[in-house]
């Protein structure tokens, strides 16, 4: 891919096909599914769980996208590359080595690994000599501050042939806050000779660019900032040629809403991706006259139907009434912390 590039960072329970397509329509370069657990779908009979069913839809309009394998024993990473690559679906596999859970890492899993680059190495080569699909690599920079062996292991993932790297900033002590370091990734990555987007901290489009040019990455990857904000992609490609970032009024919020629920019924039952999409209008609806009385309306819908009923019911007042703009009072403080 042509350098810079802007990718959506995986999310586990957010980053399915529904969501990654609507930052496709906004411009990401690329996207990653959500983790899938190897242990499970290596060992998957042939009817695939509904789980691993909604992980694995793959939309149209995604490109670049990447399949995520999360694991620790080799066989098993290597089966669930094999499954993959035969869906046809996916154009690179990646693994995760940066998931700071303590139920993930406390069976050996995701940022555990950083902690064992000979086993982290051993399952780098299980998946990349199972499949001939490009394989990346996500990483965060170590353990803590005193084990940082990001180094190592981005230098056996450029030995065996690996087509990039995700690193995200921080350490496994750090999880989802904290300064991101980016003297410790300038570094990295300055060593580095394959790809490697850089990960972690990102609030909006001026600062993923910033972040480009303060870590000297081939591409930045967005993660909850792209939650809030799915337009990042589109606000990014304006600023870099020189354009301002337009507010995002009603009508651009609701409709894509409106898009997003349509899509997610597509690969999940119609009750779930309802609920789902409570987060999301809570996520985009405030800052909009009316918007909690929408939020507590949502409390009660369970059908598509429900859903775009009470959204174009609300944009029509809108609209009558000439209210289109967010209003700086009613708006949420933009923090990641929220998600
Ligand atoms: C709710 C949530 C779920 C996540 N799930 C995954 C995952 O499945 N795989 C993965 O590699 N990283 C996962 N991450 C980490 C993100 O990809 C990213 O590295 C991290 O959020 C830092 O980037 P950000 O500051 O842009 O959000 C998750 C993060 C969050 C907040």
């Amino acid at each position: 891919m042509e350098r810079p590039v802007f990718l959506l960072a995986p999310m586990d329970g957010m980053t399915r096909a529904s969501f990654r397509s609507v930052c496709f329509d906004y411009g990401a370069d690329g996207a990653t599914t959500e983790m899938i657990q190897s242990l499970a779908y290596g060992r998957a009979k042939k009817r695939m769980s509904a789980t691993f069913e909604e992980v694995l839809v793959r939309y149209d309009n995604e490109r670049n996208l990447a399949a995520q394998l999360i694991g620790s024993v080799p066989e098993m990473m290597a089966e669930s590359a094999r499954r993959l690559e035969a869906l046809e679906r996916f154009d690179a596999i990646d693994i995760n080595m940066g998931c700071p859970a303590r139920k993930v890492v406390g069976s050996g899993n995701g940022a555990a690994l950083l902690c064992e680059p000979e086993k982290a190495i051993r399952v780098m080569e299980a998946v990349k000599s199972a499949t001939a699909l490009p394989v990346r690599l996500k990483l965060r920079l170590g353990w803590d501050g005193a084990h940082i062996t990001a180094p190592e292991l981005i230098l056996a993932a450029q030995e065996l042939g690996f087509q990039s790297v995700t690193l995200h900033g921080r350490t496994r002590a750090q999880r989802y806050s904290g300064e991101v370091d980016l003297q410790t990734m300038r570094r990295i990555i300055a060593q580095a000779r394959i790809p490697v987007y850089a990960n972690g901290g990102v609030t909006n489009a001026k600062d993923a660019i910033a972040f480009l040019n303060a870590t000297g990455a081939a591409g930045v990857a967005i993660g909850r900032a792209a939650l809030k904000q799915p337009w990042i992609f589109d606000d990014i490609a304006r600023l870099r040629r020189g354009e301002p970032a337009p507010q995002r009024q009603a009508p651009e919020r609701v409709t894509l809403l409106l898009r997003l629920g349509k899509l997610a019924c597509g690969h999940r039952p119609e009750r779930v991706a309802m609920f789902e999409m409570r987060k999301f209008c809570g996520w985009l609806l405030p800052g909009l006259t009316g918007a909690q009385e929408v939020l507590r309306r949502l409390n009660q819908v369970v059908t598509l139907e429900a859903y775009r009923a009470l959204l174009e019911g609300y944009l029509d007042g809108l609209i009558k009434a000439g209210d289109l703009s967010l209003h700086a009072s009613l708006m949420p403080e933009q923090t990641l912390d929220t998600v």
